[in-house]
């Protein structure tokens, strides 16, 4: 039986979108069947409207991706969380769809699955690894079994980070993430499958 992973992601100017579908096809490429998901806005209109883009991504990206909801994470054999850096933590939008997780937490539903994280920022060093060392302790409290990238694909020593992929696209010189960064998020996926298939067989 295949392996089931799911990617749930937010973003408002597409650079972890463009992270979440790598991390996706290196998944799919792996065998496993993927479920990608987008974690609603829960801002204010207002917010929304303050840079150039926002609202039409997020519209856009609100008709091409469900929402992720509980019965995804029983699904998953592997969740991959993905968000802008903000303030050097993970985005709110992001945290909010986790919050809703309590339930699958109570029971024990996540247990021994695989769970991994990746992140956008603006600059190279505006805080994708402290966002994704903070988000290994939401991975722990729901017992998800945390999957690194360590160096185990060669371009991790050119981008990304050895705790997940990540890319800084400021919006204005860099509008999209490089090639580097979505080699290493293909290798996050597919490591993070093959891990979630392992964890899959001993569980059961
Ligand atoms: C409120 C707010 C806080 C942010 N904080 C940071 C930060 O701490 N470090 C950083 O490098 N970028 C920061 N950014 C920029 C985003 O992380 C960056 O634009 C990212 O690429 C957005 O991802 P997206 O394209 O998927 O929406 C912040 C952006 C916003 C709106």
């Amino acid at each position: 039986m295949a392996t089931n992973l799911l990617i749930v992601f937010y973003s408002r100017n597409g650079s972890t979108e463009a992270l979440a579908n790598a991390v996706a096809d290196g998944a799919r490429a792996a065998g496993a069947e993927v479920r990608v998901r987008r974690a609603r806005d829960t801002v204010s209109a207002d917010v929304m409207a303050m840079a150039p883009g926002w609202a039409e991504n997020s519209a856009r990206m609100q008709a091409e991706y469900e929402a992720p909801t509980t019965a995804d994470c029983e699904w998953a054999d592997g969740i991959v969380f993905g968000a802008p850096t903000r303030f050097g933590i993970v985005a709110s939008e992001l945290k909010s769809f986790i919050d809703g997780l309590g339930g699958l937490w109570f029971g024990g539903k996540l247990l021994g699955k695989a769970g991994a994280v990746f992140s956008a920022t603006a600059t190279t060093h505006g805080g994708a690894e402290t966002t994704i060392l903070s988000m290994y302790s939401v991975l722990a409290h729901l017992g998800l079994i945390i999957v690194p990238n360590g160096y185990g694909d060669p371009m991790t020593f050119q981008a990304g980070t050895p705790y997940g992929a990540h890319t800084a696209v400021d919006g204005q010189h860099v509008k999209a993430p490089h090639d580097n960064d979505l080699a290493v998020a293909r290798y996050q996926g597919k490591r993070v499958a093959d891990v979630a298939g392992a964890l899959k067989t001993l569980r059961g």
